[in-house]
């Protein structure tokens, strides 16, 4: 790992050690995270940061491509299927790589459920619908349960413990261990072949500890940067991204729909797909895509069964 760090120019044994125990294991690590951030977790004077930044920035030649360059890149895109094909649909295909995809919802219309489903379904090859590859599962409620995994691989027949044994769970249980298992990622996506990546919920720890408008821009920072640090993450390594949001009141507003994704614009921005979850009538759920570049505001109805979600059975 710090063999990586000390091909940049000036990085030596001695500053490779303060990186990658600090946090900042690769140099993809180091070019996603603000110098500021970088050296008050390594010991590293600001000046020194600053220029080990620029040297990882050359190394990866981050800058200008060409617009063939990035069509390239975006046809090795890969769909992942949710397991219904009309959300399949609205989603234009699956849930996209190269992308950050956000599900948004009150209690119980399945964020959870889906992500879970989707931690199956990524382990599928491409031609079954799946990304071919691992998960890794940032779990910031205590609500990822093994045994979902079971039941849904099982009614799959496919091998639970296989399955199982794919997935990668971290309990977070804060914002700042969030933060450190986000940073974990640019090591552990590559170590181990995960091609999706799962953060439910992104939010909730970030509104429990920063409480009232003084903590607000405190708060709107952090997050906008461990969201930035994702969609480098997506685009780097050709993953799924898929995070949770929870849906808050304003009850000051008086006209239109009082009910809007936490988050704020930060969320709003950094989100490349937003999928609106609610509960329909008779058990099942409806996705609706917002504020998408590319996709249609369409919706779609699923339901969330034993076999983790599937399409309603008579179109709605
Ligand atoms: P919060 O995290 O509280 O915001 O909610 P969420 O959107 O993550 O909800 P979650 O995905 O936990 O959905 C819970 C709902 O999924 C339950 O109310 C059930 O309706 C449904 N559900 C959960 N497990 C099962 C299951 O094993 N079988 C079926 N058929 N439905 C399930
Ligand atoms: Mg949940």
């Amino acid at each position: 790992m710090s063999s990586d760090l000390e091909s940049l120019p000036g990085v030596g044994k001695e500053l490779a050690k303060k990186l990658v125990n600090g946090g900042y294991p690769t140099i993809e690590s180091i070019i996603v995270s603000p110098p500021k951030e970088i050296s008050e977790n390594t010991g590293i004077g600001f000046d020194t940061v600053l220029k080990i930044q620029n040297a990882a920035h050359e190394a990866f030649n981050v800058g200008f491509k060409t617009a063939l360059e990035f069509y390239e890149r975006r046809r090795q895109m890969l769909r992942c299927t949710t397991g219904s094909k009309r959300l399949d649909e609205i989603l234009g295909g699956g849930v996209e790589t190269q992308a950050l995809t956000e599900l948004i919802g009150e209690y119980g219309t399945g964020k959870t459920q889906l992500c879970m489903m989707l931690a199956v379904t990524a382990q599928l090859p491409p031609e079954e619908g799946g990304l071919g590859g691992n998960v890794a599962f940032i779990d910031t409620e205590g609500t990822f349960m093994p045994e979902r995994i079971y039941q849904i691989a099982e009614a799959r027949s496919l091998d639970p413990n296989k399955i199982a044994n794919n997935i990668l769970v971290a309990r977070a249980y804060n914002s700042n261990h969030q933060g450190l298992l986000i940073n974990h990622l640019f090591t552990m996506v590559p170590e181990n072949n995960v091609k999706l990546v799962v953060v439910d919920s992104m939010i909730s720890h970030f509104r429990g500890e920063y409480i009232g408008r003084d903590n607000l821009a405190e708060r709107q920072q952090k997050l906008n940067m461990y969201l930035h640090k994702l969609i480098r993450l997506a685009e780097a390594y050709n993953i799924a991204v898929v995070i949770t949001n929870q849906v808050q009141t304003n009850p000051a507003q008086y006209f239109g729909n009082p009910i809007h994704p936490a988050g704020g614009n930060v969320m709003a921005h950094a989100c490349t797909h937003r999928v609106m979850i609610k509960k329909g009538s008779q058990g099942t759920r409806v996705a609706r895509v917002i504020d998408s570049p590319y996709l249609p505001d369409k919706q779609a109805y699923f339901i969330i069964t034993e076999k983790g979600i599937e399409d309603t059975p008579e179109k709605k």
